[in-house]
């Protein structure tokens, strides 16, 4: 028998969601509700009612701020969520779906999809071996564009919610729980940060909106002893672990955009987990620090000040 999903949205990553659950033969997509149902085709369904009714599990997949109603409203009928980032734009929110989730006996996970990329995969796996003193990260976008929803704050939360939360999740996943931030802006969409971790290292972090698309827009250099390990997007990872060891470059460029970015495997451990009844690979726990995260910065640079993160 296989599992029912429906889609919340119709844009892109319905679209990447849809045809990654399409491979799964576990699976059936049961319909999609998008408030324009031209974007939901032949599967459009007339309301979230109706697509809760026919459905397991539902993908949310709409625009940043309307994922806590429609999260709220799957949980309370009994069904499995995957929410896409960020779980919420506001900590009152983040911290309302969450103890919904808890209290749940469906899965409910996060799309923070970078942890299963397998350039960030392997750098956790080497710092295994060679633990992080500190970090030096930048994640920049080209523009705030496109879609057009992008750039307006009322319907992303603002620009952190947008694209550099993926990046607060990475370095809690990577470095450990994040214990203070101390953040400057300038409009709203130039951010630099200076971000300590409760094992005592500490990391930079620089993000900017519109830097036009230059490659790579993402990386990341972790430092440790006589070791350096740096990422290039999700496409290229090089590492150079002890003094007199060669430098080692492992490419991905290769992969399919869903293997490289993390988007089949989270799909196909969402799967797992609502079949087995197991915990999910990213928790609602997840997706209310990096919501935490967001907002310490934004206070940070409004302040001026270092804010702690106590959650
Ligand atoms: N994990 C990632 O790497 C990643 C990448 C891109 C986007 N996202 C997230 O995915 C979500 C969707 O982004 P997108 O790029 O697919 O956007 P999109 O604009 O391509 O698609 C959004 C769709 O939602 C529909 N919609 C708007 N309001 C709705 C509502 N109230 N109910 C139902 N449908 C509604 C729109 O008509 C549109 O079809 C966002 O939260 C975004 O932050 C995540």
């Amino acid at each position: 028998m296989s599992l029912k999903i429906g889609l919340i949205g119709a844009g892109f990553m319905s679209g990447v969601h849809r045809a990654n659950l399409e491979r799964d033969d576990r699976v059936r997509i049961s319909g999609i509700y998008d408030v324009d149902p031209l974007r939901a085709g032949a599967l459009a369904v007339a309301s979230v009612d109706d697509l809760l009714e026919a459905s397991d599990a539902v993908y949310v997949v709409s625009p940043n701020t309307t994922h806590v109603d429609m999260a709220m409203k799957a949980l309370a009928a009994g069904k499995h969520v995957f929410c896409e980032k960020p779980m919420a734009t506001t900590l009152e929110d983040a911290q309302r779906l969450h103890a919904a989730a808890r209290a749940s006996k469906t899965v409910f996970q996060v799309g923070h999809n970078r942890r299963f990329a397998p350039v960030y995969k392997n750098v956790k796996k080497l710092l295994e071996t060679s633990p992080a003193h500190c970090a030096h990260i930048k994640m920049n976008r080209g523009e705030l564009l496109n879609p057009a929803w992008v750039g307006d704050a009322a319907v992303t939360g603002g620009f952190l919610f947008e694209t550099p939360i993926h990046m607060f999740d990475m370095m809690r996943f990577l470095l450990g729980e994040i214990v203070s931030v101390q953040a400057r802006e300038s409009r709203k969409d130039d951010y630099s940060m200076l971000v300590e971790f409760d094992g005592g290292q500490h990391a930079t972090f620089v993000t900017s909106a519109d830097t036009s698309w230059f490659f790579p827009y993402e990386s990341v250099e972790v430092y440790g002893e006589y070791s350096t390990i740096r990422t290039e997007e999700m496409e290229k990872l090089e590492w150079r672990i002890g003094l007199d060891k060669p430098t080692s470059v492992e490419n991905f460029a290769n992969l399919t955009r869903e293997e490289k970015w993390g988007f089949a495997e989270e799909d196909r451990l969402f799967v797992d987990a609502m079949l087995a009844g197991s915990k999910p690979p990213v928790t609602s726990y997840d997706g209310l620090k990096s919501v935490e995260m967001t907002m310490a910065v934004y206070r940070s640079a409004r302040e001026k000040m270092a804010v702690s993160l106590e959650l």
